[in-house]
């Protein structure tokens, strides 16, 4: 049976001739919210437990008619505890580990939405307002929201290529000496103020290539796909850096620190990366 705040909900919405038209479709455990009139739903509230409460929040994060993130409030605290992204590619559903600030304005978008559609105290002059300040509030905010979920979710360029390799844990390195190609295992990988850092002591041979000829080339496996960097690397010697990558390393800090005079970190000044599988076509990234 059809109870408790999301009866509530559906039928502030369906009073106010102004809301109305936000309201793709109103179904038994659900309300679809159409906010850019496009004909497809942003935002559906429902009811995934069948008690009556709203407890989950999807969202469209792509503008396809499809949801790929989900706010879950289990608890039925108000409050989400889980945040799940669709991965339409793999089409598996992921927990998002989100940064903090994310998670919190994702936590307010929930809040707001769960706190304004399942209040008690209905006044109708005061929720039609509510409700519109929503409407506002989610057609700005959350598309701020999105933009930085997105990023998060379908990272673009070099923070791509970045987290391809971290996740990867390791790459082979190759350098040119003269005409013989030099390949080595290497781990390091930082993104630093936009720019993807590896680590290496200047009194290796490695070190030595790179400065007469910083031309390399990266290759790193990760669940079935691989990526190869070709790119030009440059020396860096801002010890914020190199201390950021020991920080990030700490396992380094009993060989190297930021102040000695082997320990370099090189940023990659261009370069290209092509993302591999045996199953979808090559994806070329350059920065
Ligand atoms: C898993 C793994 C990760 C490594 N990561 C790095 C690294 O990030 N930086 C580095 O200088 N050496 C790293 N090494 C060590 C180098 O592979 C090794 O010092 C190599 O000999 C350097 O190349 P070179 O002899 O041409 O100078 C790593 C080794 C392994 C096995």
């Amino acid at each position: 049976m059809e109870s408790g705040n999301l009866r509530k909900a559906k039928l502030r919405l369906l009073e106010d001739p102004a809301l109305k038209g936000l309201v793709l479709r109103s179904g038994r455990n659900e309300i679809l919210f159409d906010l850019d009139q496009d004909g497809n739903a942003d935002v559906c509230v429902s009811d995934e437990s069948g008690n009556g409460d709203i407890d989950t929040i999807s969202i469209d994060l792509t503008g396809d008619g499809e949801f790929n993130l989900y706010l879950h409030d289990a608890d039925g605290n108000g409050i989400p505890d889980s945040v799940l992204y669709a991965d339409d590619a793999s089409d598996q559903m992921e927990v998002l580990a989100i940064g903090s600030e994310v998670e919190q304005r994702l936590k307010d978008v929930a809040a707001h939405l769960i706190g304004l559609l399942s209040s008690d105290d209905f006044d109708s002059s005061e929720v039609t307002f509510s409700l519109n300040e929503l409407a506002e509030y989610l057609k700005k905010d959350l598309a701020e929201l999105i933009a930085e979920v997105q990023a998060i979710v379908n990272p673009s360029g070099i923070e791509r290529i970045y987290r391809f390799l971290n996740d990867a844990g390791v790459y082979y390195l190759a350098t040119v000496e003269g005409d013989q190609p030099r390949v080595r295992a290497f781990g390091t990988a930082l993104l630093y103020d936009g720019r993807l850092y590896i680590q290496t002591g200047k009194v290796k041979s490695v070190s030595r290539q790179i400065a007469a000829n910083p031309k390399v080339e990266i290759c790193a496996f990760k669940d079935g796909a691989w990526m190869r960097l070709a790119g030009i690397l440059e020396n860096d010697d801002s010890i914020e850096v190199k201390q950021a990558m020991l920080d990030k390393n700490p396992s380094l800090k009993s060989m190297y620190s930021a102040d000695d005079d082997n320990t370099q970190v090189l940023y990659f000044k261009e370069g290209s990366a092509t993302f591999c599988s045996f199953t979808s076509e090559p994806e070329v990234v350059d920065f």
